[in-house]
């Protein structure tokens, strides 16, 4: 059995606002990509995905596309871009680009077109309707930024649908012209070398020809986003989203070993389509479940057992710890379970993503309501910035991310949270995820072998890999107290990774004793 790099290999996602600036303004650029990407080989990771770098009127910072075949000047430019791909590749690495279907920015030139009359040609790229007879939004669709998804154009006379922001108008993908000049700005990256695509909010790309309402979500309290207030069941997920997942992957076919990612939050049930129905859909549905699940042994193991019993056949599992629009890892369960995230996120059968600084343990820093910049955090109050702080590089001026004053403030712990000082530190988060990214890259069955769970009790859950005679035995504590796991019936060996490194070389025999916050992987011997 053979695997391609996206099935064996770690995705690394880099937010390029917040990792490094070159040229002094404050905000991160492709240079700034370009480099550190000794620090991404050193660290040993596979694939870098960037968030989106093309022109924007950065109302949704970058998610607003105005130009899906360009560079925003604030990033840097094409041949900066290009460099990146040449200079990724020429070291082993991969590239890949965020592509946002669903909308543009209400600054691209479609848009500016199609609201400037009824009648013009781009008017059918977007989902344009009359008022309700009477008066009023023409459904009960609510934006994810909160309020109405419904906006009112009145040089036109007619509303038009925007999921997010309103100067995020949603593309209308049953337009077959939509769908052509879509695929044709794929297809420019692809044949610039591009290695494959993030699709943001994939299930999101096609809206129920009826525009029918929305039913109250029964589940709904007020503590959670007004957008929670209904289930988008005629809004998002609709059949023939599969349809378009499979034209984009049949494009990427069209090249060799591309990866088409798609961004989905939905039960595992919904998320397996996004593999494919009639035909092959998206190679990676990304799988949320470490994010939304709560932090306990027993949900976690259930999650994964469900989500490996679910897969269809051929389709390859993938996990995800982190990204751009959640609380950081070491902010949701503190910063000594986050150690134990790492051991899980990095041993689970399928392609892991890890965001950019959990690899440090960056927490959500603290942004005083003056300094907010996220929409989301404008409109409805939960802001993502947090986790976007500039990444932490050393304990010098703006933790070594910019000469000038960040975009958002540096996390207050940089003085001993980053890259310089871990990099030295035997006890850091940064080594021990060194440590399991170079075991997980040097041994298949961490990589590719088979999952087995084999207990989730108490505070304790404890699984292993295979592949051929090569056998772990990953053990993790999720709760703080000690505890122990006998090993009848599973074996002898060593650990080769801890959370505490001093623990690494320890022969385990009968039984194998946690500490609290522990996770160890024990290379067993072959029977
Ligand atoms: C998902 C992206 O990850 C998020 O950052 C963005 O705001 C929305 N999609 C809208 O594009």
């Amino acid at each position: 059995m053979t695997y391609l790099w996206w099935q064996k290999g770690i995705v690394y996602q880099v937010y390029p606002r917040s990792f490094a600036d070159t040229n002094g303004d404050g905000v991160g650029d492709l240079r700034g990509v370009l480099s550190k990407l000794d620090y991404l080989e050193w660290l040993g990771v596979d694939a870098i995905w960037i968030s989106p770098v093309y022109p924007s009127p950065m109302a949704d910072f970058g998610y607003d596309v105005s130009d899906y075949t360009g560079v925003h000047p604030i990033f840097g430019t094409l041949s900066d871009l290009e460099e990146l791909i040449e200079r990724t590749h020429q070291r082993g690495l991969k590239l890949l680009l965020d592509f946002v279907p669903n909308h543009t920015s209400d600054q691209h030139p479609w848009f500016r077109e199609a609201r400037s009359s009824r009648d013009n040609p781009k008017r059918n790229y977007y989902l344009w309707h009359d008022p309700r007879p009477g008066g009023g939004v023409p459904n009960n669709w609510l934006s994810v930024f909160g309020g109405s998804a419904w906006e009112w154009d009145a040089a036109s006379g007619q509303y038009y649908l925007h999921s997010f922001l309103k100067e995020q108008p949603d593309l209308n993908w049953r337009n077959p012209e939509v769908r052509r000049d879509m695929y044709a700005a794929m297809r420019f990256w692809l044949d610039r070398g591009v290695d494959g695509f993030r699709v943001d909010v994939l299930w999101h790309l096609i809206k129920d020809a009826e525009w029918r309402d929305n039913p109250p979500n029964p589940d709904y309290s007020p503590d959670q986003v007004p957008y929670n207030a209904l289930l988008p069941t005629y809004s998002t997920d609709q059949p023939e989203v599969h349809e378009i997942a499979s034209e984009m992957r049949a494009l990427l076919e069209q090249y060799p070993e591309r990866v088409l990612i798609g961004e989905i939050y939905l039960p595992i049930r919904r998320l397996m389509a996004y593999y494919g129905t009639s035909a092959p859909g998206a190679h990676l549905p990304f799988n949320f479940q470490l994010i939304t699940l709560p932090w306990s042994a027993q949900q976690v193991s259930a999650a994964i057992s469900e989500y490996e019993g679910s897969l269809p056949a051929n389709a390859w599992p993938n996990w995800v710890l982190g990204n751009h629009d959640q609380a950081r890892i070491a902010s949701r369960v503190g910063l000594a379970q986050a150690r134990v995230a790492a051991v899980l996120l990095l041993t689970l059968r399928g392609t892991p993503t890890m965001y950019y600084g959990d690899e440090l343990g960056m927490r959500d820093a603290m942004i005083f309501p003056e300094d907010m910049q996220d929409p989301q955090g404008k409109q409805i109050g939960v802001s993502r910035d947090p986790a976007r702080t500039p990444m932490q590089w050393s304990p010098g001026l703006h933790a070594g991310f910019s000469q000038a004053t960040p975009w958002l403030p540096v996390g207050y712990d940089y003085q001993h949270c980053n890259v310089e000082c871990e990099a030295e530190d035997r006890f850091s988060m940064l080594r021990l995820y060194r440590r399991l990214i170079e075991l997980r890259r040097t041994e298949p069955a961490l990589s590719v072998g088979c999952y087995k769970p084999v207990l989730a009790q108490r505070q304790l859950l404890a699984y292993l890999r295979e592949a051929g005679d090569q056998r772990f035995l990953v053990v993790l504590n999720m709760g703080s107290r000690p505890d122990h796991l006998s090993l009848s019936g599973i074996g002898e060996g060593e650990i080769v990774v801890n959370t505490d490194p001093r623990r690494e070389g320890e022969r385990v025999t009968n039984r194998i004793v946690m500490l609290g916050d522990d996770a160890a992987v024990v290379r067993l011997r072959p029977h």
